[in-house]
This record gives structure tokens, C-alpha cells and sequence, in this order.
């Protein structure tokens, strides 16, 4: 049997869409392999958000020339974020590419391979998802204009799935083995339907047979309204988490970014989404050009304040085309110390809110038979084993940095 490598690079949406389109080439007689020696066909899917992102990606298809060599009938395909961004234009930097798939073209990934003459007809059957978590993307694409990013312009304007094709994927993913389900989207909770909500969409797909609990990202603060939190505030199958990227802490800079709030309304919806018992995590950018030190300092301390489980920090990285690539970049030197003292800062309030823990009464749902992930997204290792997929309720007995023990 052929084999297929596959290497992702980027968000939550691109693992969704690498696991969809490996279910198209394990219809068409391909096995995964995590092996890329053993590998016939490489699937590459890139990301773009950031210039280092997508170096990445471009250096390991330049490995790929000799790995190709190496064996006859070997195939790479190049998919995603960066090469919906360079298109065709690749094929002439990486000759012995064989097919290029942007992200908006994920819906006709089946036919671009029947027209590609490369691979066989498709076999009935349903591939199976691996793992506990059932990825199922409701939305692709962004309406929202922030000034450092690339994405509306690569992934195009909001479309939203319809409900009744988002409740049979996620009843299916369930009926498969995936008591979690994480919806996905880049402004996820931008999703809508005539009369629906995305809250309406998260009740109704907590409801299916099978499903112990929704998880969802990335989304935006704009859509984290009262009537949210009301919608949701009483369904304990949500879980208590949100990644909820706040970028920076600065009123001037999010102006300056376009995000669409101040520090001061951010910080009522992290406080409302705290007293209903949620943890939170974000994504924050430092040295955005303009970025004072007293910018910096509004930002680490919004990071006190909320008491961020996680953050993933970036450094700004001009992006082609956007409106923030015009202005003056800050010298290196001090994006590279804002990153330092923000991820120090960062790590801190992880082990803070990991000790906090100890003493709860907490659900993990195991992920392996020993370690699992509690409704507010803390890694925890159990004591004993237990089945896969099943919800184990347990005290904390300990933290050891960014792991919970428990009691039983
Ligand atoms: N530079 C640095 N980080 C960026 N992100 C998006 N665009 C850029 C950029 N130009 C970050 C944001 C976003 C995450 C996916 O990547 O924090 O939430
Ligand atoms: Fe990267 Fe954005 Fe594409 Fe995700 S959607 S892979 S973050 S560019």
C-alpha cells in the first residue's frame, strides 16, 4: 500500500483541513505513515499569518527536491495558507511540485486530484477520525479588516456553513468514536443562520447522542455579547475555556489595529466570562510599529489582570499588503525583549493557574489511558488507568507546572 506523509503547519483549521483532505487520499488507497522515508506522497499544508510561518514551510518543500529524487513515483502536494498566498508562482521556484491547493480550495480538493491524473479512483467508506476530538469546521474566511493581518485577503470574506450539514458531520464524528467536538472557524462565533446563533448552534450540538463536550476557536470578542453568556452559561457540556486572542492591551494600539474594542470593554468581557467559571487563553502580538513601552506595560498588566492560562506570544511580522506593512517597523532589538519579558510573564501565570487547581474537584476526559483535559483545558494525569474517551471525575491532588495530578 502507497504511503502518505502529511506536515501542517499553522492553526487549529489547517489540522481540520489536513485531516480532511488525508480522508480524500486514504479513500484513493493511501496508508498513513509518520515516516517520511517510507513516505510515497508528502502533503504539505502551510500557514501564511506570519513571514516565519511560511519559511518554514517553503524550506522543508525545498528538502523535499532530494526526498523526491531518492525514489521513483513519489508525489508532493502543497496545500493551505501560503500557497493559496504564492499560487501558481510556486511551480516555478519548486519545478517538481506536483500539485498546489490553497485554503479556499479545500471543497474541491476530491476533483483536483481526479483531474490530476496521479491518484486512483476513490473507494467507498468513511475514513475515521483519530483521536478523541472531532474537528468540524463552520465557517471559513473573515469580514474583520485588523490592520497586521493577512487572513481576510488569503481566506476571503465570511461564509458560514448551514446548521443542518454542521449537526450530521458532528453526529457522525460522534457515532465514531469523538466524545469532544470542537468547532472551528476563524471567527467562529461570528457563525449565523437566519434566526440562529452560534450559541443556538453550540446547544444544539452539545445535545447529539455521544457528545460529552464542545469546544470551539478562535473567537472574536466583538461576538461576546450578554446574550452569549446567557445562551451558554448553563450548559456544562460547553466547556469552561476560551481561547479568546486579545492581541494587545493598549487602547492606542488596538485603535491602530482595528480590532474593534478598547482595553476597558475587553476587560468586562474577560471579567463576565470569569465569574461564569471560564478559563481563558489568548494570543497577543508585542512590538506592533507604534508600540510604546507604556503600550507594552498596558499589555502586561491586561495579562495580570485576566490571569491567562495560556498565551501564545508573537512577535509583529509585516505582512504583504496589509495596511501595518506601510508603517515604520520597530528595530528588532526591542521586539525580541518585549517577547522575552511577555513569555516569562505568560509562563508565570501558567503555573499560577495550573497551583490554583489544587484541591478541585475536577472532569477530565482521558485522551490516553492516564492523561486527560479538564472542561477548562488543564492537562491532568490520573492516577489510575482508564478508558479512552470516558469522563473521569477526580480531585486535584497536585500541579507540577502545567500538569494536574489527581487523586484517583
Ligand atoms: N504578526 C504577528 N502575529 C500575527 N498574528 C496574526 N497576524 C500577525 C502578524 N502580522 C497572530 C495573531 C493571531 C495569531 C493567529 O497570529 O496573534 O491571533
Ligand atoms: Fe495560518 Fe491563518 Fe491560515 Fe490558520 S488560517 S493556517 S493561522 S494563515
Amino acid at each position: 500500500m502507497k504511503k502518505l506523509f502529511i506536515q501542517t503547519y499553522g492553526c487549529q483549521m489547517n489540522l481540520a483541513d489536513s485531516e480532511e483532505m488525508a480522508a480524500h487520499l486514504l479513500l484513493r488507497g493511501y496508508a498513513l505513515t509518520d515516516n517520511l522515508d517510507e513516505a510515497d506522497l508528502a502533503l504539505v499544508n502551510t500557514c501564511t499569518v506570519r513571514d516565519h510561518a511560511e519559511h518554514r514551510a517553503l524550506s522543508f518543500l525545498g528538502r523535499l527536491r532530494q526526498w523526491k529524487r531518492e525514489k521513483e513515483g513519489r508525489h508532493i502536494i502543497f496545500a493551505g495558507c501560503a500557497a493559496q498566498r504564492l499560487g501558481e508562482k510556486l511551480k516555478k521556484t519548486f519545478p517538481y511540485l506536483d500539485l498546489v491547493s490553497g485554503a479556499r480550495e479545500i471543497d474541491h480538493f476530491a476533483s483536483l486530484l481526479d483531474n490530476s491524473g496521479l491518484f486512483s479512483a476513490a473507494q467507498g467508506g468513511e475514513a475515521q477520525p483519530h483521536g478523541i476530538t472531532g474537528y468540524v469546521t463552520i465557517m471559513r474566511g473573515c469580514d474583520f479588516a485588523c490592520t497586521y493581518c493577512i487572513v481576510p485577503s488569503v481566506r476571503g470574506p465570511v461564509h458560514c456553513l448551514p446548521s443542518a450539514d454542521i449537526l450530521a458531520q458532528a453526529a457522525q464524528k460522534a457515532r465514531s468514536g469523538c466524545p469532544e467536538i470542537m468547532l472551528l472557524g476563524q471567527t467562529v462565533n461570528a457563525w449565523k443562520e437566519d434566526g440562529k446563533t452560534f450559541a443556538d448552534l453550540l446547544n444544539e450540538v452539545s445535545a447529539l447522542p455521544g457528545v460529552q463536550r464542545v469546544r470551539f476557536v478562535s473567537p472574536h470578542p466583538a461576538f461576546i455579547t450578554p446574550q452569549f453568556l446567557a445562551a451558554v452559561e448553563n450548559n456544562p457540556k460547553i466547556a469552561r475555556h476560551i481561547h479568546l486572542p486579545v492581541q494587545s492591551g493598549s487602547t492606542k494600539v488596538l485603535r491602530e489595529m482595528k480590532r474593534g474594542y478598547t482595553r476597558e470593554t475587553l476587560l468586562e468581557k474577560i471579567d463576565a466570562l470569569k465569574e461564569r467559571g471560564f478559563a481563558l487563553s489568548t494570543d497577543l502580538i508585542v512590538g506592533f510599529p507604534t508600540e510604546t513601552e507604556a503600550d507594552f506595560e498596558e499589555t502586561l498588566s491586561l495579562v495580570q489582570r485576566a490571569g491567562f492560562s495560556a498565551a501564545y506570544c508573537f512577535k509583529y511580522s509585516p505582512r504583504q499588503g496589509t495596511p501595518a506593512a506601510q508603517m515604520k517597523l520597530l528595530p528588532e532589538k526591542i521586539l525580541e525583549e518585549r517577547l522575552d519579558i511577555l513569555l516569562n510573564k505568560v509562563k508565570g501565570l501558567a503555573e499560577a493557574a495550573y497551583a490554583a487547581q489544587v484541591g478541585k474537584e475536577k472532569e477530565v476526559l482521558m485522551e490516553s489511558p492516564n492523561k486527560g483535559r479538564t472542561s477548562d483545558n488543564f492537562w491532568a494525569q490520573t492516577q489510575k488507568s482508564y478508558t479512552i474517551g470516558t469522563v473521569v471525575r477526580s480531585r486535584i491532588a497536585s500541579a507540577e507546572d502545567t500538569l494536574l495530578m489527581t487523586r484517583d
